[in-house]
């Protein structure tokens, strides 16, 4: 099997957010310089996928603005003479094939994903939630795609999280995980276990790559925890699942210490060497 589509949700509310999210997607949260959906679109781009559904919602018109042509910018960067800034903005519109739907009412996640059936039809995608950036030293995608293909199986991305986090994830049921698999497979999964009832911590962290059936699964699931309807409950039903285990960074931009942490970590990275000499001279000075 080959993987050419990827669909990002993002019509979720952010409440955890508020009040930024009151008039602004959470996905259009910056980190440093970008937005944190294009980062989770150059993940797909990285994964060779140029074919990309985003499922937006009310209030979610920026995310299409973003990634659209900006004829008077460019014509004034252009006229000033800043043409590495031309080319920055040109090169988010260039990035990929980007299609949206929007999803009528917030249902769930396992609502959201329903709306990409037709778009998909009966081939495999890979699936990224639009509030997650994951900076991997190969991108989670690109190794989900490359074990989906050599398995023909539905994989996600796993990690290790503290036990006491445990019961705010959906957890896997794996047999011992052989440190040396690139991936490994999954018996079941289990939704916000209480800690002692765990049977890992090994949490899903919001990359998959999913086989078609999954469509047929979600019809047939009925509306799950806060009466939304839940995408691991259908996972659970899939023939075969594997897992990868992600060893990289994972920021969930919903939650403002994970949103802060994304800004100060990426900016210690940053290949612009100003940006990361003032945080590290800002972090070195608050030591004192
Ligand atoms: P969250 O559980 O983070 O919910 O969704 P949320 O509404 O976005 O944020 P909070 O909890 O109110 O702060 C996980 C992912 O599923 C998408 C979200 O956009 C996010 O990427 N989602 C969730 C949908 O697209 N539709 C839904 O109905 C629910």
């Amino acid at each position: 099997m080959e993987v050419t589509k990827a669909v990002i949700p993002a019509a979720g509310f952010g409440t955890r957010f508020l009040p930024v999210t009151k008039a602004q997607p959470k996905e259009m949260m910056p980190v440093l310089d970008k937005p944190t959906i294009q980062y989770v679109v150059e993940e797909a781009v990285v994964a060779g996928i140029d074919d990309i559904l985003i499922i937006t919602g009310r209030g979610k018109q920026a995310i299409e603005r973003h990634f659209d042509k900006s004829y008077e910018l460019e014509e004034e960067l252009e006229a000033d003479g800043k043409l590495d800034r031309l080319d920055r903005v040109q090169d988010i519109a260039d990035l990929a094939d980007i299609h949206y739907v929007r999803q009528k009412e917030r249902e769930g996640l396992g609502d959201a994903v329903q709306y990409a059936r037709k778009h998909v039809g009966d081939e495999p995608f890979a699936l990224l939630l639009g509030d997650t950036i994951i900076e991997n030293e190969t991108p989670c995608t690109e190794s989900l795609v490359a074990a989906a293909e050599e398995h023909d199986s539905s994989v996600l991305s796993l990690e290790r999280v503290p036990w006491e986090d445990v019961p705010s994830y959906g957890v896997a049921d794996t047999e011992e995980v052989d440190p040396n698999a690139n991936s490994f497979p999954v018996n079941d999964f289990v939704e916000k276990p209480p800690r002692d009832e765990a049977p890992s911590n090994l949490a899903i962290t919001g990359r998959y790559v999913l086989k078609p059936e999954i469509f047929e699964l979600l019809e047939a699931t009925e509306k799950g925890v806060g009466g939304e309807l839940q995408l691991t409950d259908a996972i659970r039903k899939l023939d075969t699942v594997r897992g990868v285990e992600l060893d990289g960074d994972r920021y969930d931009i919903g939650n403002i210490p994970s949103w802060l942490e994304a800004n100060v970590e990426m900016a210690l990275k940053h290949d612009d060497g100003d940006i990361n000499a003032a945080v590290e001279a800002f972090l070195e000075g608050r030591d004192e």
